[in-house]
Formats: structure tokens, sequence, C-alpha cells
């Protein structure tokens, strides 16, 4: 093939029509065949600017042009789309305004059954009405908003708002604490906060605007104006000159809010998440790079069509509500589903049922939902009509087979491909996940990296690992548009954190991740939570993976204790189907689950000590906090602020103490 012909397939490839390609039956007909995947990689590794140069120009509406396609002469520190103008919200809503403004942009249902349905039109309205109301109050270009809000329709409409007219928003997660708050607040400096009375969740009202009122009462001297949305009615406190209600915010505020054209490395949003250390990171991300990463992996890790009906479970508080329900569908003019509550009220068929009432095409949600759900049992799901499912997706951690084969056969009927995508807020959109239908899968693994993702997996040194099933760290080699741009105020950090280990010239992920015979990614779990046991390097996560395939047992953590002999040991926290045996000891059962994890992975794997609890503590995301269960099993004091719990109480029963 000469380069110009090979150049004309590409563009006509990826020329097709802008928000959807046809598609529809899996296995032939996706958006990406086989044969256009292979040359999308190879145009990405042949010429990796200009591949994301015409994905830039063909996704994005720009008001005006980028000239230039990469920076990197501030490398780490990438610009891309340089001198490109452009507006995101326009790209999220104005642009489906022209032929499909009367479609369902959000379909909503809150926890207690109420329901409410915006089209793009509406949306439009809405947006452009706050927008207005945040600039009455002062709110310019460049100024940070934080949003601490429940899962309605308001949140995206803030999100999009702040999009509009240049501001930087700044989600934080309504079930972090007040003191949570505080720091996040603080540390952008914000000018504004979107909150609200209240919201339901778990059959309770979480109170927001207290929360709000306590952080706000510890300093947080930025803060000028506290927009609250009337969500559910109680009682809140307002401050006169500081606080107003949403609706009369926008009470007489015109509709008409010409966009803000921003640069295309204009912050969108920071949003703050976890570090090694006590002090969250706030994540930086840029307008066009970001928005680029987010619509095209709806298109190819998603197969985004028009007539689906989007449900990412997420909360717009982490990144995958930013990407997949804020941000990426509505650039492919979609109908999104968000759900303000629980995924247990009033049972365990909640979501199930919100599929069968709303028709829901794709599904995404987390590995630790999924394993929730089915150990509620199958009877729940049975009750539904799943069969307008086509798609599902799961994300935030390695799924194990057990869960993956129950999400297969009993929500996907074995007839919808599973896309298990790997990614991190830090890289603002997928990376490495199966384009559905083309891609085969494996229960457990991500499978491949998406067209210009240069990901490697590489040793101490720095080179790369070639060998199958040797694990190292996973690195991304090459710039790619949707990557933070830095650490909100602290590009030192930016750079010891992600770039330093290899001398800035990867992008470390900070997650350990193996490659199989076929080239397939298997992630191995957290740098800091791989064991090293004997010598032998053990992903702790593959230890709990092989733990929750045994029929007893519902979750386990896994994490190393310091042993004279072999290193490290591996103590393991267990949740069972059935009850906790008295004290969290059970020794003839632990001696059956080493026995299980000896078989499973090998002698090297097997726990040292299993303790049984009720429940293991979790962030609010679902994340285990691995660092505090260390300190646990090592006997430590707890240093660790545990204010982020879902469930303090289960301290006691981990620590032995019950
Ligand atoms: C983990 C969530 C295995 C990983 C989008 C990563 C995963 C961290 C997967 C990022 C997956 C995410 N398989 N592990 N499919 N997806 N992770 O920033 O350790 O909340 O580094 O972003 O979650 O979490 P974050």
């Amino acid at each position: 093939m000469t380069n110009k012909s090979r150049n004309d397939t590409i563009d006509s490839i990826l020329k097709e029509d802008r928000r959807f390609l046809p598609s529809s039956q899996f296995v032939e007909n996706t958006s990406i065949n086989n044969h256009n995947l292979k040359t999308l990689n190879q145009l990405a590794n042949d010429d990796h600017e200009l591949f994301w140069a015409k994905l830039a120009h063909n996704e994005i509406d720009w008001q005006t042009h980028f000239s230039k396609t990469l920076d990197d002469s501030k490398a780490p520190h990438y610009r891309w789309f340089d001198e490109g103008t452009l507006n995101v919200s326009v790209n999220c809503i104005d642009r489906h305004l022209i032929d499909h403004a009367d479609k369902t942009a959000i379909l909503f249902e809150g926890e207690r059954g109420d329901t409410q349905t915006l089209t793009y039109r509406q949306l439009h309205s809405a947006v452009c009405r706050f927008a207005n109301a945040l600039k009455l109050h002062g709110v310019k270009l460049g100024d940070r908003v934080v949003l601490y809000m429940p899962m309605v329709p308001e949140a995206v409409i803030a999100m999009q708002a702040c999009a509009r007219i240049g501001a930087i928003h700044s989600v934080v997660f309504g079930g972090f604490s007040a003191e949570a708050l505080k720091n996040r607040i603080e540390d952008a400096q914000a000018k504004a906060v979107i909150t609200a009375d209240g919201g339901y969740r778990g059959g309770k009202i979480i109170p927001l605007k207290a929360a709000c009122d306590e952080a706000l009462s510890q300093g947080c001297s930025s803060v000028q104006t506290v927009f609250v949305l009337n969500r559910t009615e109680e009682n809140v406190t307002m401050v006169p000159g500081r606080d107003i209600y949403w609706h009369d915010a926008i009470q007489h505020i015109s509709d008409d809010c010409p966009p803000q054209w921003v640069n295309s490395e204009h912050p969108l949003f920071l949003l703050y998440t976890s570090g090694s250390t006590g002090k969250p990171k706030g994540i930086q991300h840029s307008s066009a790079g970001y928005l680029l990463g987010t619509i095209v992996t709806m298109k190819w890790v998603f197969d985004a069509q028009a007539s689906d009906v989007f449900w990412c479970t997420a909360d717009v508080g982490w990144i995958t509500g930013h990407s997949y329900v804020a941000y990426g569908p509505l650039a492919l003019g979609m109908t999104i589903l968000m759900y303000e509550g629980a995924p247990t009220v009033p049972d365990a068929g909640r979501f199930w049922k919100l599929c069968e009432d709303h028709k829901v095409t794709v599904f995404y949600t987390a590995p630790t939902a999924i394993r929730a759900l089915m150990k509620a049992g199958d009877e729940f799901p049975n009750q539904y009509d799943l069969s307008s499912l086509r798609l599902l997706g799961t994300v935030g951690e390695p799924i194990n087979p057990e869960a993956w084969m129950w999400y297969h056969r009993v929500i996907g009927k074995e007839r919808c491909p599973i896309v298990d995508t790997w990614w991190q807020t830090e890289t603002g959109a997928h990376v490495i996940a199966p384009i559905p239908g083309v891609v085969a899968t494996k229960p457990g693994s991500c499978t491949l990296p998406l067209p210009g993702m240069d990901v490697a997996i590489v040793d101490e040194s720095g080179k790369e690992i070639e060998e199958a099933d040797k694990g190292g760290y996973l690195v991304i080699r090459k710039p790619w548009p949707s990557m933070l741009r830095t650490i909100w105020g602290d590009d030192k950090r930016y750079i010891e954190t992600y770039w330093q280990r290899f001398n800035n010239k990867y992008y470390v992920a900070g997650d350990s991740a193996r490659r199989d015979k076929d080239g397939y990614y298997w992630i191995m779990g957290r740098i800091d939570d791989v064991l090293n046991v004997s010598g032998h390097r053990l992903g702790t996560m593959e230890i709990e993976s092989a733990l929750v395939a045994h029929n007893l047992v519902t979750e386990a953590a896994v994490v190393g204790r310091p042993d004279e002999i072999t290193g490290e040991a591996i103590f393991a926290y267990v949740v069972l189907k059935g009850q906790r045996p008295e004290g969290g000891i059970d020794n003839k059962l632990s001696v059956e689950l080493q026995q299980w994890v000896t078989k499973q992975i090998g002698a090297i794997a097997r726990p040292k000590e299993i303790r049984y609890a009720d429940n293991l503590p979790k962030t609010r995301s679902g994340k285990i906090m691995r660092r505090l269960l260390r300190s646990i099993a090592c006997g430590e004091e707890i240093t660790q602020d545990t204010s982020t719990l879902e469930n303090e109480a289960i301290l006691e029963q981990l620590q032995g103490k019950q």
C-alpha cells in the first residue's frame, strides 16, 4: 500500500458519520471491524500525532482549528491541539440541537422512584440558565467551582454550565466527609460551591448542605457563593449573602448564554484522587484532549449507537461519572440513564428493574457491585426482562472470573459481550479494553491496548518485558490526548508521582501487570499491593480472586505482613457467604481455603493467616482500603483517616477484638 492510498483508507474510516458508526449486531457489524481496527492501529504506530490529529479534526467541533498537534517541548508537561479553541458544552449539547433537539438526553430516576426526562433542547436551556447564574454571581473564566451533589440531572447541568463559561469544576463525591470537602475546596481555592439540601441514598437523606456548612465554617475563605439545589425539602441553614437556592438563582435568567471559547489546553476540571500520601491529588484535565478521549472510547469500546440507552452506574464524583456520564455519551448525542440511589433499594433487583423499565442497552458498572448483586441471588435479575441489553462493561478493579461468568450468564444471557476496561482518573478515558465483537475476551483480562495507546510492561530498569506472564510496571510510553496535565498547583508532585521512576520517559500508572502469550494484559494490582513472598512477586488481587472463586467466599482482601523467613507473608481477610465464625477465626475452614488457593495459584500464594469479617473496609467508591488492612495485619496503630469508610464499626472485627 502506498502512503497516499493508506491515508485515503484511513480517512474514509475516520470520516464515517462523526457521531455514530454503522453497527448493531456484534461479531460482524460492530462500529469497528477487524480490518479497520488493524488499520487504525497501524496508523497510530506509524504516525502517532497524525492519528490523533485526524481524530481531533473529525470528532470535535472547533471554533478555531488547532495549529500544532502535540507540543512536547516541556515534557512531561504535554500540550495537545494547541491554539485550537472550542467549548466542551457546545460539543456535548449545542451540536445536537440541529437534528436531535427533541431527543432525550437524560433519563433520570430517583431512589424513591420519581422520574424526570430532559431532551437536548431542555438540557441546553437548563445549562445556559445556570451558566448565566454562575456568571451573575461573579464566577469567571478559570475560576474553580466545587460540586458536592447527589446523583441528579442538576449535577450534570452544573458541570456543563461550568464548561460553558470556562470555569473549572471539581466534583467532590457526596459520600466524602466535611473534612475531605474542606481540604479539596481549599486546595482548589474554589470561588463557589454547588450543593443540595440533601440527596436520597440507601433509604436515607444524605445531609450534603450540613456537611458543606461544616466544611465552610472551618476555613474555605475563597468561597463567595453557595448554590443550594432543593432536592429533599429538608430544612437547611442558609447563610445570607453567601447561600442561594438554585431555583432562585435561575429565576428571571435568560437561557441565552453564548459559549466561552477556550484554548484546547484550558483546564476543564480537577478531580481529587487519593495518592500514596494522605493529601489527595487534584488531577487536572484539559478541554479538547479530554473530550476526544471520551468520544473515541465511547465509539470503540461501547460501540455508541444513536438508539442506545446508555447507563453507567458511576457517580459523577468519580472519573467514570465524568467521562461516561457527563461528557462522552452526551458528546455523541446519546440518551443516558442516571440513577440517584443505592443498588439494593428497595431490594437487590433495583438495577435490573431499572434496566427493564428504561430499556437500557449498554450497562457499565464495577466488579464490587457485580459481586454484591451476585451474592444476593439469581432470583433478582431473573424477575426482569433484560433483553434490551446488548453490551456490558466493568471498571475499577480486575473482575474475578466467577463474577465475570455470572455477569455473562445471568445478566448478559450469554449474548452480550463484556468489556473490561482498564483506565484511571489520570488517563481520562479507557486505555486497555476490548473492542466488542472484534477482540475476543478472556474473563479477568482487560485484553489489548486501544489504538493510539502505547502501553508496555517494563522491569525495574525500565526495559520492556517481552516474556509472557512475567509481571512488571505498567507504563504508557507516548503521550495521549486525554492524559492528565498536572496535579493542581503541584507540578513537582506530578513529575515525582508519574514520571520520575523512569527518567520522565514513561507515564507510570502505578499498577503492575503481565501479558500472556496472546499479548493480553492482566492487571495484577497496584504496585504497592504487589507482595514479594520468598522472592516471588504476587499480586494481591490474584490471591483475592482465587479466594473469591471458592463457593463459601463472597469477598476477600489480601495484604502483606513482614515475615522473617519469606520477606512478606500473606494475610487474608475473608467475607463468607454465610455467617461469620465466632471471633473471626475458623481453623478448619482456613485450612480448606489455604489448600484451595494452593490449588488455584500455587503454594506460594497460600495465605498464612485468614481472618473472617462481615465486611471489608471500603471507601464509598468501593475501593478496599488496603493500607488500613496492612496496618491491622501488622498489629500497628491505625493512623489513617477512617472517615471515608462505609462502615467504621468493622474495624474492631478486623482487629480481632470481637
Ligand atoms: C484499577 C477508575 C483492573 C487500577 C477508572 C487503576 C482496574 C485504578 C481496572 C484506577 C480494570 C481500574 N482492571 N484494575 N478494568 N480499572 N482499575 O482512578 O488499579 O478510580 O490504577 O479510575 O483502578 O482507579 P480510578
